[in-house]
């Protein structure tokens, strides 16, 4: 799951139902303010090779200042890679409690020992555990629109059920003090399969530990190296950069909605095996969610693409939304998709899907048939990990830019 579709504060109370939630709401994007101002008068992030023992000649420099962290993170993969999640813990003494770092959506939400039969699986958070546990009292319940796994959101499929509480939350032995969290009281079925507790959110305002490390002094960015499963060594940075995983520079490009929750980009132009059409010029905002494993767009771009891949890609109407083709005809079926950017400085980059995304594996009700990684989605359009995990992504909330380097 990543992205955040809609949340209803349920129950009236002293503390106002958080507003975070509502500003990841895509039709509210246009009405919340652009805080231009974040895209210039910061310094350049550091870039950190974190095997140095060297502390960074900046962190020398500001006394209070807290050097960058890396959480190793696991893959949750099911036939294809779907989500990466690492180790946080909450509470004194610590629980470990595995989330997934989502750039999709905003707030801390995990499992609670309140969750009775719908979290048997995950591992649950005790509070009366916890003696710097502060419960808000605050429910309220929160839907996102792209799940775990690769089949379109129906409905409230995936919904939590939360209640507002605060605690501390380590981060990579980075500690913040009275971070806002949410503790989930009961959740929809689909969410029984995840090996992880709960959901992180990265979004592109600080929030939570987050803000708290950098009311701290660490630098307001961090960073992504999410690889296909089989070559592992996946990490979040919090703070920094580790240049150890990528050779070449970062291109950044500017997040086209700042000022909001929202990592997007403007892409003026798709192609596919280097051809491309009218209708794949057409410039559109792409959110970019690292919670989401397969792509989003509108029908037509959906369709636009598939034919330049194969006629034999066909909408599989027993789950709306999805295509496939037989499975048999993948491995010789070229597939590049290039997704144009343009960078900080105004000049094009295209971030690259290779021919291997273009299967997601066999579907349920059809085992010779295998779904295609793009589910048409009217209404939003993004891309996850098939996209991410082939660059080192930074996410600079300071200067409200995303960076990739090829890997
Ligand atoms: C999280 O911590 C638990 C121990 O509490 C450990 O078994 C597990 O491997 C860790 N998970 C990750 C993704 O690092
Ligand atoms: C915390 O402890 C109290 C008193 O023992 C108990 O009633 C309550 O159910 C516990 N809460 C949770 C979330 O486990
Ligand atoms: C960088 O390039 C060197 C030399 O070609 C190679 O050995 C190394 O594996 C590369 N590192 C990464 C992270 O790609
Ligand atoms: C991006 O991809 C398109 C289509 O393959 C290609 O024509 C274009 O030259 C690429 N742009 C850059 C900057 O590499
Ligand atoms: C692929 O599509 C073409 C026509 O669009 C059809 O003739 C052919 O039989 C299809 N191949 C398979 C394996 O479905």
């Amino acid at each position: 799951m990543g992205f955040i579709r809609d949340n209803l504060p349920k129950v009236a109370s002293p503390s106002p139902p958080r507003m975070l939630y509502s500003l990841s709401l895509p039709l509210l994007l246009v009405s919340t303010c652009h805080a231009a101002a974040l895209n210039s008068h910061h310094p350049t992030p550091h870039v950190i090779k974190l095997q140095s023992r060297v502390a960074p000649r900046e962190a020398t420099l500001r006394r209070r200042a807290l050097n960058p962290t890396t959480v190793p993170l696991a893959d949750f993969f099911l036939g294809t890679d779907l989500q990466w999640y690492g180790n946080i813990s909450v509470g004194t003494p610590p629980q470990d409690i595995s989330v997934v770092f989502d750039t999709g959506s905003s707030t801390l939400e995990f499992a609670s020992t309140m969750c009775k039969s719908s979290c048997d699986n995950q591992v649950r958070f005790d509070q009366n555990k916890s003696s710097t546990f502060v419960d808000k009292k605050t429910t309220s319940s929160i839907t996102f629109s792209t799940g775990v796994g690769v089949d379109p959101v129906i409905g409230e499929n995936y919904r939590l059920e939360l209640r507002a509480a605060e605690d501390t939350v380590t981060v990579g032995g980075l500690v913040a003090k009275n971070v806002a969290l949410n503790l989930i009281t009961s959740q929809t079925a689909k969410f029984a399969i995840n090996p992880f507790s709960g959901i992180q959110g990265m979004s592109a305002q600080a929030e939570g530990f987050f803000a708290g490390l950098i009311a701290q002094g660490l630098p307001s960015l961090f960073s992504l190296y999410v690889t296909p499963n089989a070559i592992g060594g996946a990490e979040l940075t919090v703070g920094g950069i580790d240049s150890s995983k990528f050779n070449g520079t970062l291109t950044y490009a500017p997040n086209s909605t700042p000022g909001t929750a929202d990592w997007t980009l403007t892409s003026p132009m798709i192609a596919v095996n280097g051809k491309t059409t009218p209708l794949l010029r057409r410039s559109r905002d792409v959110f970019f969610d690292s919670g989401t494993s397969n792509i989003l767009f509108s029908t037509d771009t959906t369709e636009a693409i598939y034919a330049l891949i194969s006629p034999n890609i066909t909408a599989h109407a027993s789950e709306p939304g999805t295509y496939g083709i037989a499975c048999s005809l993948i491995p010789t079926l070229p597939a590049v998709i290039d997704l144009g950017f343009v960078d900080t400085n105004g000049k094009a980059f295209n971030l690259t899907i290779p021919s291997s995304e273009l299967s997601v594996g066999p579907f349920a009700d059809a085992p010779e048939t295998c779904q295609t990684l793009i589910n048409a989605f009217d209404g939003l359009e993004l891309v996850g990990g098939s996209v991410l995990k082939h660059y080192y992504s930074v996410w600079d909330v300071g200067k409200q830019r995303i960076g990739f380097a090829a890997i």
